[in-house]
């Protein structure tokens, strides 16, 4: 089994994680000083959200230079360095791979403006941050799926997909074991530039949301962009963020395994917190899997409000239990190990999430800088030092899934609150999704609950357990 099958991939904001020199922003010898944190906690890789120099204006996500580490963050010297500390501790390292957009402040945008989509109207296509998706430039505009600072790249231009594709073998020659792909379904664009119908099922919230997105993202020949993105990448590993329904989403798996090897499966992040719907939720999934599939899930990432302000710091360590104990390669968010909480929003990013990045919590009175950190810390009174029963959870739950990595999924209960499975022939796991006691609708030798104690006959309020059956 290869390493991404068995691991746990660990996502590294590096803006908040940890700051080496003082100035309040994290970077890369910060990472490296606390690889030996992340050996103990037991994950096998890092995803590092970009690193690359950006006037920031989407924190990192707005690229003026793909093969230049950002100064805030350090050199490639710092970045070198970082992956040979991480290879000699048996951890592998992804980056971010934004291929949809540059930052306006790239060369290539003024110096090949035919690279990027210009039109002499615009159509009814919305940006994510809000406004319209096209920035009036004299007599023309350009589209922006993201901030106006933010300009789509035309990967119908082969002089484009040429210059993205040798980013890519910049980074493999360095030594990475893989990317992230960011924006992956918003790739291709319809020819025509037809408008997007109107969303019928419009909450009224957020404009974005307010028309179907079926002319500007997840168009049919997306797959072949994706494979092309794979065939470079190769046997190292490609994760792809795919915010679609889960018919949709496995279609990034590619013909005959020739896409991404794990397209984020960001599902558990909106399901009801009910037994029956996340039942129902992992079965859907695992039968729409493609032959030789591998599932993965995610709970939280620097764009959610965090698991446990979504479902409260008790029903954190449940959520954390399902996550570590679902078939599938688990992606956890710096910090989650610790039931880090959202801080408020500060304003300084322009999708207002600041709350789920605030500064990794390393000690009491913060340990994340000996400055003034750039986004104000939570909660301190969980932090690394103390050790926390949260965190003593996850390095048990890290460890005890390897026991049953490989093994299928079989619902065993889903009603009342409860929801159980076989993992295998030899483990079960049971999760109480409520606040009071209920009975355990199956039996066996605890291995851990997480409680971190010997447990009761029934399922304590908010308890869940990993049995040998
Ligand atoms: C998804 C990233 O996760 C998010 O942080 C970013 O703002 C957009 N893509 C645009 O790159
Ligand atoms: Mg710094």
């Amino acid at each position: 089994m290869t390493w991404w099958r068995r691991g746990v991939i660990y996502e590294i904001y590096p803006r908040s994680f940890q700051d080496s020199d003082g100035d309040g922003v994290g970077d890369l010898r910060g990472i490296t000083a606390r690889l030996p944190y992340l050996r103990a906690l037991g994950v096998d890789a890092i995803w590092l959200t970009p690193i690359y120099q950006s006037p920031q204006a989407d924190f990192g996500y707005d690229i003026s230079d793909h093969t230049a580490v950002d100064p805030q963050y350090g050199s490639l010297d710092d970045f070198d360095a970082l992956v040979a500390a991480a290879h000699a501790q048996e951890l592998r390292v992804l980056l971010d791979y934004v291929p949809n957009h540059t930052s306006d402040q790239h060369r290539w945008f003024r110096e090949h403006p035919d690279w990027y989509y210009w039109r002499d109207e615009p159509n009814n296509w919305r940006a994510a941050f809000g406004g319209s998706a096209w920035e009036r430039v004299g007599d023309r505009y350009y589209l922006h799926t993201y901030l106006r600072e933010q300009p789509d790249l035309n990967w119908r231009n082969p002089e484009v997909r040429a210059a993205m594709l040798d980013v890519l073998r910049f980074w493999l020659d360095r030594g990475v074991d893989g990317f992230r792909v960011d924006a992956m379904r918003q790739l291709l664009k319809d020819p025509d530039w037809r408008d997007n119908p109107v969303n019928p099922d419009w909450d009224g919230v957020d404009p974005f949301e307010s028309l179907l997105k079926v002319h500007s993202a997840d168009l049919d020949e997306v797959q072949d962009v994706v494979a092309e993105i794979r065939s470079v990448i190769g046997d190292r590993l490609m994760v792809a963020e795919v915010y679609s329904p889960i018919e949709r989403l496995v279609r990034y798996y590619g013909k005959n395994g020739n896409g991404a090897q794990l397209p984020f499966n960001f599902h558990l992040i909106t399901t009801p917190w009910d037994a029956a719907a996340i039942a129902d939720l992992v079965e859907r999934y695992e039968a729409a899997l493609p032959e030789g599939a591998w599932p993965n899930w995610v709970l939280g990432n620097h764009d959610r409000p965090r698991v446990a302000s979504r479902v409260g710091t008790a029903q954190a360590r449940v959520a954390a239990m399902l996550l570590l104990t679902l078939r599938g390669t688990p992606t956890l968010y710096y910090g989650d190990e610790l039931g880090m909480i959202d801080g408020p929003d500060t304003g300084h990013d322009p999708g207002g999430r600041d709350g789920e990045r605030t500064p990794m919590q390393w000690t009491a009175g913060g340990g994340f800088t000996t400055g003034e950190p750039w986004l104000p810390y939570g909660d301190l009174s969980v932090n690394v030092q103390d050790e926390p029963a949260m965190l003593r959870l996850h390095r048990d739950l890290i460890a005890l899934r390897r026991e049953f990595a490989e093994a299928d999924y079989r619902t065993l209960h889903a009603d009342d609150g409860v929801l159980a499975y076989a993992r295998g022939d030899h483990h079960a796991v049971a999760l109480n999704l409520t606040g009071e006691p209920r009975p355990l609708p199956v039996h066996g030798e605890r291995l851990l609950s997480t409680h971190l104690d010997g447990g009761a006959e029934r399922l304590r309020a908010d308890e869940g357990v990993v049995l040998r059956i």
